[in-house]
């Protein structure tokens, strides 16, 4: 009953100006007199398939409506700190794509399990283990499914899966208000958001409607401790697309005279080429950065593949889409690309769906990532999300994998660095066990800027514990 009470205050049909008393008789009624609320439908999941033993952290899943009228529902995965629940910061996190399900997230970056090193021959699900890297010793982590579309998060309607930058923030802002309603207890920590890939360029936007909000006191439930990170952050096609160039020339990967050929003929824009010598450059560009640095992993490579996908734009959107959806086997050699393969046999298995409580009927074949949906970029660049909650005094970190050829540091720093914020902690190594982790510059209105040395375009896939420290270090206030 007072579960119901709270709902009814939370959606605001219980408008009751009158004496406690008063008003908890006029709820009882309604609550009498009322269906019981739509179940918000949250599961506590001790055991997950595959895991042996019962989970040795606190996980919950659940759907949140974010619009009735299309019936679009949002998926999450939630999972406290291991550490001090109470007072650490809760982290809402996003995958890329857009529509990789973030999933991804939780089971290869900052999650509390990954897959276990071995051969899938069918049968049971693909065996899961603990991350000793996940984030969530650090933090309580909200992974969410969006935009609609990705993974179990779903619309009864197909209309409410054409959504875009725009609408799929707005029905963040949505469901973490609703999510919060419903765990009063994560009201006084400290709340950040954060995301890679595509879901950097939106959570700064995310960040600016829930920091409105707050100045509005629409929201005056979240704590105004709201700060945000990225990784390798999608900042906008045009500025992505066009570091690549610079990029693979100062990586070694095309000569001074291919470099001096695109500088010639695409004038700067190399994303739409406009004219053959242009078009036919940038083909030979394309050809060589899809070659592989390092490991000889074709499918782990995010890259357009010769012949297969002409247009850059389009890679960004199908990163480590080549699988298939059922997915091809991919080399065992290759665990980083075998792993994307495992998660569609543990994600579609029914014991799995049963465990996560996912509603019959809604999702009937995960993918990693759904391509076949619409989409609207109409963010055409998030610069101005970025400058505007930094210079709001929200902290942001951005971090960038150094070998990434989908999202370059450097385009990503030459971004920050047209914030034309001052420095206060110029360019030098981060450390970790006496090495270079990587390198950092802090700018005003707490920017910090950070790059993994050998981290590819998700670095808590490659580098977990590099990733882990910078994200400790940062999340407790001090330099990296
Ligand atoms: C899994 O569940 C679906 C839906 O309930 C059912 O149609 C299917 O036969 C089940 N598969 C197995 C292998 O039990
Ligand atoms: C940035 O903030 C200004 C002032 O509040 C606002 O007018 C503008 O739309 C914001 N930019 C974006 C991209 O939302
Ligand atoms: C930077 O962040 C710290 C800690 O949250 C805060 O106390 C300080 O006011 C912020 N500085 C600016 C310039 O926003
Ligand atoms: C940064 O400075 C440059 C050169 O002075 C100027 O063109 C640009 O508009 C400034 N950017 C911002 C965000 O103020």
């Amino acid at each position: 009953m007072a579960l119901k009470l709270l709902w009814l205050h939370a959606d605001g049909h219980c408008q009751c100006h009158l004496s406690l008393l008063l008003r908890l008789v006029a709820c009882l009624a309604l609550v009498l007199l009322l269906p019981p609320p739509p179940a918000q439908a949250a599961t506590v999941v001790t055991h997950l398939p595959g895991f042996d033993g019962p989970l040795p952290f606190y996980l919950e899943t659940g759907y949140v409506g974010v619009e009735e009228e299309t019936g679009t529902e949002l998926f999450y995965y939630f999972v406290e700190s291991e550490r001090s629940p109470r007072s650490d910061v809760v982290l809402l996190w996003l995958s890329g794509g857009p529509r990789c399900s973030v999933f991804s997230g939780f089971v290869y970056e900052i999650g509390p399990v990954m897959f276990v090193a071995e051969r899938y021959s069918g049968g049971t699900v693909p065996r899961l283990e603990y991350n000793p890297y996940s984030w969530t010793k650090l933090a309580s982590i909200l992974f969410v499914d969006s935009p609609v579309g990705s993974g179990f998060s779903y619309a009864h309607d197909p209309k409410g899966y054409d959504v875009g930058d725009i609408s799929s923030s707005m029905q963040i802002v949505k469901f973490l208000r609703k999510w919060l309603d419903d765990h009063p207890k994560y009201l006084s920590n400290p709340f950040y958001i954060g995301g890679d890939s595509y879901a950097g360029k939106v959570v700064p936007l995310i960040t600016q409607y829930l920091s409105e909000g707050i100045e509005e006191m629409r929201h005056p439930i979240i704590n105004l401790k709201v700060g945000y990170l990225v990784g390798n952050p999608s900042a906008g096609d045009k500025i992505d697309v066009n570091s690549r160039v610079p990029y693979s020339h100062s990586f070694g990967v095309i000569s001074d005279q291919l470099y001096e050929a695109a500088l010639a003929n695409c004038k700067g824009d190399y994303e739409n080429p406009t004219n053959k010598p242009c078009t036919d450059v940038m083909q030979t560009i394309n050809n060589l950065m899809s070659e592989v640095l390092e490991p000889a992993c074709p499918f782990d490579w995010p890259w357009p593949m010769p012949g297969r996908d002409a247009s850059n734009r389009k890679s960004l959107t199908e990163e480590h889409y080549w699988l298939g959806d059922p997915p091809v086997e991919p080399p065992f050699s290759c665990f980083a690309a075998y792993r994307y393969y495992l998660s569609y046999f543990w994600a579609n298995d029914n014991a799995t769906r049963a465990a996560l409580g996912i509603k019959e009927g809604t999702v009937t074949e995960w993918i990693r990532c759904a391509t076949g949906l619409p989409y609207t970029r109409d963010l055409p660049s998030s610069i101005e999300c970025h400058f505007n909650v930094t210079t709001r005094g929200y902290r942001a970190l951005v971090y960038s994998g150094d070998h990434d050829p989908i999202v370059p540091f450097s385009g990503t720093q030459a971004w920050i660095r047209s914030l034309n914020f001052s420095i206060v902690d110029d360019w030098r190594a981060w450390h970790l066990d006496g090495q270079a982790a990587g390198f950092t510059i802090k700018y005003a209105n707490n920017l910090t800027f950070a790059t993994i040395k050998g981290g590819c375009h998700i670095p808590p896939e490659n580098r977990p514990k590099e990733s882990f420290i910078m994200a400790k270090r940062w999340l407790a206030g001090g330099p990296l």
